[in-house]
Parts: structure tokens; sequence; C-alpha cells
């Protein structure tokens, strides 16, 4: 019976030997197998702890990241707010240095202005011609000997106010280089002088007719030392009505306003007879406003006249 089983064994034992072999690797495997799912499994395990506490950990960021964003706009939105209320307070400060700035700037515009009026010969704009009246002691404070080239003849000097010579001066000069040519025949004429002229007038005209053409001593704007009587050569040296077929005359009534001199007494003026010879300094200002709005001088209010005075040599 033992040797039966000895038998057997012995046959089957090629086979058993391999067999086991086989089995011993494939348990052998199998255990690792089980070793690695095992290890893997705690891996996976350590890696869904590790990847929740990730997740909880990037969700309280993200809800501290939102806080943050939140924070931050009304943060900004706060000082958005600061901003503009700075800068309306700016604006409103700027509107108070503005305002304080133009109530500066007029206060020493006025100033200005008192202190050139103060310095400007109060008489300068006034109606002569009948109406204001300078005695005999009225004489300009700085007169200016016009230069023989701008006189009509060498035999008397002319004189004209100082401060309005350099207009007179430009007027003649831009005339010349325009291709026009004028002198003075009169400027200044004292007291005196209009006096002892008038009368000669009276004698050879008779006191009527002087009347039309010639001013009293004491009412020509020529006292003044800021009227002139203008002459073109070819007319024959006298002071005709003609004169405005002229050329000059033509300029003058173009451009004299620029210059600062406007036509006392033009055709139908109720003072006198047609002088377009006759032109008196009045300052740039009120020459122009005269100009443009096709006004006389005369036909002006005194008190409309007087508020161009302090800016008769601007
Ligand atoms: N011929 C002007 C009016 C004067 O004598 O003043
Ligand atoms: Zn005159």
């Amino acid at each position: 019976m033992i040797n039966f089983e000895y038998q057997n064994i012995k046959r089957f034992l090629p086979n058993i030997i391999p067999a086991g072999i086989v089995l011993v690797f494939l348990g052998g495997f199998t255990a690792y197998g089980f070793v690695r799912i095992s290890s893997l499994n705690k891996n996976i395990g350590l890696l869904q702890t590790e990847l929740a506490s990730t997740t909880a950990l990037l969700s309280q960021n993200t809800t501290l990241l939102a806080q943050s964003i939140t924070d931050l706009r009304s943060q900004t939105v706060g000082l958005s707010n600061t901003l503009t209320s700075a800068q309306q307070n700016i604006d409103a400060v700027k509107t108070q240095v503005g305002g304080v700035e133009q109530t500066v700037g007029t206060i020493s515009g006025t100033v200005g202005n008192l202190q050139k009026l103060s310095m400007t010969d109060p008489e300068l704009l006034k109606k002569y011609s009948k109406v204001f009246f300078l005695n005999e002691n009225y004489v300009p404070a700085h007169l200016f000997n016009i230069p023989e080239d701008y006189l009509y003849s060498s035999l008397r000097s002319e004189q004209f106010l100082a401060e309005a010579w350099p207009f007179l001066k430009n007027l003649f000069d831009t005339a010349k280089a325009n291709g026009v040519t004028i002198y003075v025949k009169s400027a200044y004429r004292s007291f005196a002088e209009q006096q002892s002229l008038k009368s000669m007038y009276s004698v050879v005209y008779g006191a009527g007719t002087a009347n039309s053409f010639s001013a009293d001593q004491g009412y020509s704007e020529h006292q003044l030392g800021t009227a002139l009587d203008v002459i073109v050569p070819g007319i024959g040296g006298q002071l005709e009505e003609s004169f405005d077929k002229t050329a000059g005359f033509q300029w003058l009534v173009n451009n004299a306003y620029r210059f600062g001199f406007e036509l006392s007494y033009p055709k139908g003026n109720n003072y006198y007879v047609y002088e377009p010879w006759h032109w008196r300094f009045v300052g740039v200002k009120l020459a122009t406003y005269l100009h443009n709005n096709k006004l006389n001088f005369y036909d002006m209010d005194q008190r409309d006249i007087d508020t161009y005075l302090a800016n008769v040599f601007d």
C-alpha cells in the first residue's frame, strides 16, 4: 500500500513540483498584489484626505479673496467718493480764488484807471466849441514842436500835445507809407492867438460869418493842443470844403480813427460850417467807437464821452 502511494507519488512528482513552484509563485504574486493594492489604497486615502483639506483650504481662501475683493471694492467706492468731494472742494476753492482774483483785478483795474485819470487832463475830452470854456490861462501841460517835415509851411512852427504826438506822427507816417501826402496847416492855438484870429475874421467877414467858422477865444478845440487842420498840396494853401474831394481826406475818413482822431465838424453839425480839414485827437478807443457806430463826437453825451478819458492815450 505504502509502496503503491510512493509509486504514485514518484509518478506524479515531476508534475507536482513545477505545479507547486507555480502555486508558490502565484501565491507570492497574489500576496504582493494584495500588499500593493493595500498600499495604493492607503495612498489614495492619503491623497483623498489631502485633496479634501486642499479643497477646504482653497474654498476658505476663495471666500477670503471674495471678501477682500468686496472690501477693496467698497474701499475704491469710498476713495472715489473722497476724491470726488476733494475735487469739489478744489473747484469751490478755485471758484473762490477766481472770484477774489477777479475782484483784485477789478480793484487794481479801477485803481489803475483812477491813477491814469488823476494824471490825465480832465479838459481833454470836453465838448468845446460853444459848450465848455477854457480861460486865458489854460495851456496844455506838455507841448511838442512838430518837426518841419510834417508842416505845410516852415514859416510858422506848430505844436501839438506831447502825449498825443506819437499818435499823430503814426497817422502821418502811415498815410505817407500808403502813398497819401498830408500836412499840418495849424495845430495848437493859445487863447490869445485865437482871440486875434477871431477878431481879424470878424473884421474881414463880419461877426456873423466869422462865428460860423471860427470859435471865440476859450472855445476852440485848438487851445487843447489836440486839434489840427490838415491840408494837402495843390489846393492853394486854403482850408476849403473841396478838401473833401482829395485822396488825403478820403484816407483820413477811412483811417484816422485807428490813430485816435475824429472829424469834429462833419456836414450838418450844429456848431460850425462843414470843416473836412479839422480833426481832433480823442483816443483810439473812443474814435473807433464813433467810427464803428457812425456817430459824431458832439452827438454823444458828455458823461459817456468822459468814460473814455482814463484810456485816452492807450
Ligand atoms: N474852426 C474851428 C471851429 C475853431 O476855430 O476852433
Ligand atoms: Zn481847426
